[in-house]
This record gives structure tokens, C-alpha cells and sequence, in this order.
């Protein structure tokens, strides 16, 4: 039987950091508003010159150093953003330029704060069918450039940053199974619903959110598929050794802890240091477990994460 292994994690923030006092500065917000409505101390924000595809540069740098492997050996390169360099190409092509990488297969994936979910789903299945041998897979988001800083209900959420991993093929897993879903008909509760067209952007381009009906939807399907999870690998929830959430508000992290009878200490919150990073906050969380030591080999790790779309998913790891 064939698998894939994560071999390497890396992270990357941009040097900028924007606490809740800056905010205060900038709309009628409180520092107590926000960290005890979210869990958000801080975010950071990508200079004007920095783009999705440098973040992700930073961040695979390091995921490549952890898994010891140059740029030869990755033959798959998937970036998930909401917030590519341009049109196109896509920012994997971008990344894979810059990392200095010579033919291999790359794409972007858009799910928004599920993407990395859906493309490390989308490597395992590639290396798993014995296409490639070494997969590289990014988050990187540059929210900051899609936000209405004058809108207090989405601005104070949301931050810049990347994560990656090196995934390669082994004979032991590695990732168990992945649980990919969408839901179309909930496209209107988080979107960002402007377009371009004849050289004009037609509509919002900015962020928009029903906070609440997405805060109650995503407690509902992120305890989902982590039961569907567990029970497709006949696991309790005592086996689970970190749940690694999407870091979105630390009060749907808390319930959703509670409500499957996980104890905090075994879930990685990370937010209140870089808020919502969408695609990037799952591999940015993973990296700083990985980096502090709290995952060791042989523990089963669950990501789990959802966003606009609406998409929602989980990824089993046996570490
Ligand atoms: O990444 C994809 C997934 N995204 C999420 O999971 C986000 C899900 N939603 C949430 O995290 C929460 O719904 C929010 C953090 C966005 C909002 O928290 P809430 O507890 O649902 O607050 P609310 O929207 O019900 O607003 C409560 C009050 C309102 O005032 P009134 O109507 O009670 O007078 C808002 O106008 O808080 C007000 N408010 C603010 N006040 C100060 C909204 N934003 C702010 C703000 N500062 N930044």
C-alpha cells in the first residue's frame, strides 16, 4: 500500500503586525470587543510590494529545510488562496518560478479557508496513485488586500500570512483519509462577490459576511466530518492526539472542542497571534505544533477546516 508523509512544515508572517489598539484607531472597535468575541490579539499584514506567492516563498523555504529536500526533487507544487498575484498564472506557477523548481505539475486551489484541506487532499490522492513522488502544499492568503477597512464586522478578522508542507510517497501513512465537502447554496453568507470585467471590477470586491449564520454553520459541519472521520477509520475520540482547527474565532473552536468531548489541551489555537488567515491558518497552526514539539511521531493529528463556498473538510494524519 501506497501513501504520503508530510516530511517538512514552514510558516511565514509578514513583519507588520496590526494589534486591536490599531484598530481602535481605525473604526469603532475595542480591544476587549475583539479578543473576547474572537480570540484576536493580533494580525499581520503583507507590505504593498509583498504578494501571495512571496509569502509562500518564505513559507515553503522552510517546510523544504524541515523535509531536507532541494528543488528537484518536488514534481507537484498546489497553492490554496483566496488571494492569488494575478489572474493568472496561477501563483503555484509564480511560487514554482521563484522557488526555482523545473517542470513539474502546479496549480492553485480555491476554497477559501478550507483550501488547504482540499489540496492536501488533492497531493495525498496524486502521490497515493503513484503519479508523484513529492508534493509541496501552500496556503497563502493576503487577506489584508480584500478587506473594507472601514467595514468593523470583517476588517479586525482577518490577517496575511502562509504554511506548507513537503509531502512525499511511503510505505506507512502518513495521511489516513481526507473528507472533502461543498455546499453551493450557502455561497451567499461569506463572500467576496465582485468580478472583473472589460477592465472594471463590477460589484463588492470586499469580504462580506453573515457572521452569525456562518458561525452557527460552521460549529454544526466541523463536528461533521471530524465524527465521519473517525468512524470511516474506527477511531474514538480519545485516539485523537491534536485537532488542529481553521483559526477563525476561538469560540467556534471552543465549541467545537466541547461539543465532541476534545479537551483544549489537545487542540492548537493560534489565532490570537495572526487572526484569520483563510488557506494559510491550518498549515500555519500545524507548523508551530510541529516546531514547539507538541506532535510526535506515531500521534494521529486531525485537520479540520471550513469557509466560503460553502466547503468544509478534514484530513486525518498519523504522524
Ligand atoms: O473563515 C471562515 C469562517 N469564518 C468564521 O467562522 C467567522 C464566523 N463568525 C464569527 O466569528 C462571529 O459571528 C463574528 C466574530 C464575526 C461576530 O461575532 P458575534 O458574536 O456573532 O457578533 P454579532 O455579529 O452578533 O454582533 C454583535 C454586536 C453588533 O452590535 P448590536 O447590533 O448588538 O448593537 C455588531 O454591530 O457587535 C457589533 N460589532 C462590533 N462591535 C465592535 C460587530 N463588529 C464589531 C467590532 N467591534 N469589530
Amino acid at each position: 500500500m501506497m501513501y504520503s508523509r508530510v516530511i517538512g512544515t514552514g510558516s511565514y508572517l509578514p513583519e507588520k503586525i496590526l494589534t486591536n489598539l490599531d484598530l481602535e484607531q481605525m473604526v469603532d472597535t475595542s480591544d476587549e470587543w475583539i479578543r473576547s468575541r474572537t480570540g484576536i490579539a493580533q494580525r499581520h499584514i503583507a507590505t504593498d510590494s509583498q504578494m501571495a506567492s512571496d509569502l509562500a516563498l518564505n513559507a515553503s523555504r522552510e517546510a523544504m529545510k524541515a523535509a531536507k529536500i532541494d528543488a528537484g526533487e518536488i514534481d507537484l507544487i498546489i497553492v490554496a488562496t483566496t488571494t492569488p498575484d494575478v489572474i493568472f498564472p496561477s501563483t503555484a506557477c509564480i511560487l514554482q518560478d521563484k522557488l526555482g523548481v523545473k517542470d513539474c505539475a502546479a496549480f492553485d486551489v480555491q476554497a477559501v479557508c478550507s483550501g488547504f484541506i482540499y489540496a492536501l487532499a488533492t497531493a495525498d490522492m496524486f502521490i497515493r496513485a503513484g503519479k508523484y513522488r513529492t508534493a509541496l502544499v501552500v496556503g497563502a492568503e493576503v487577506y489584508s488586500r480584500i478587506l473594507d477597512w472601514s467595514d468593523r464586522s470583517t476588517c479586525v478578522l482577518f490577517g496575511d500570512g502562509a504554511g506548507a508542507v513537503v509531502l512525499t510517497r511511503s510505505d506507512r501513512p502518513g495521511i489516513i483519509s481526507s473528507h472533502l465537502h461543498a455546499d453551493g447554496s450557502y455561497k451567499g453568507i461569506l463572500t467576496a462577490p465582485g468580478s472583473f470585467s472589460h477592465g472594471k471590477i463590477q460589484g463588492n470586491p470586499f469580504v462580506m459576511m453573515e457572521g452569525n449564520t456562518v458561525f452557527k454553520f460552521a460549529i454544526k459541519v466541523l463536528e461533521d466530518v471530524v465524527r465521519e472521520a473517525l468512524a470511516e477509520n474506527n477511531l474514538e475520540v480519545s485516539d485523537i492526539d491534536w485537532l488542529i482547527p481553521h483559526q477563525a474565532n476561538i469560540r467556534i473552536i471552543i465549541s467545537t472542542a466541547k461539543k465532541l468531548g476534545i479537551p483544549m489541551e489537545k487542540v492548537v489555537a493560534t489565532l490570537d497571534k495572526h487572526g484569520n488567515t483563510s488557506a494559510a491558518s491550518i498549515p500555519l497552526a500545524l507548523d508551530v505544533a510541529v516546531r514547539d514539539g507538541r506532535i510526535q511521531s506515531g500521534q494521529h493529528v486531525l485537520l479540520e477546516g471550513v469557509g466560503g463556498g460553502f466547503t468544509w473538510g478534514a484530513v486525518l494524519i498519523s504522524w
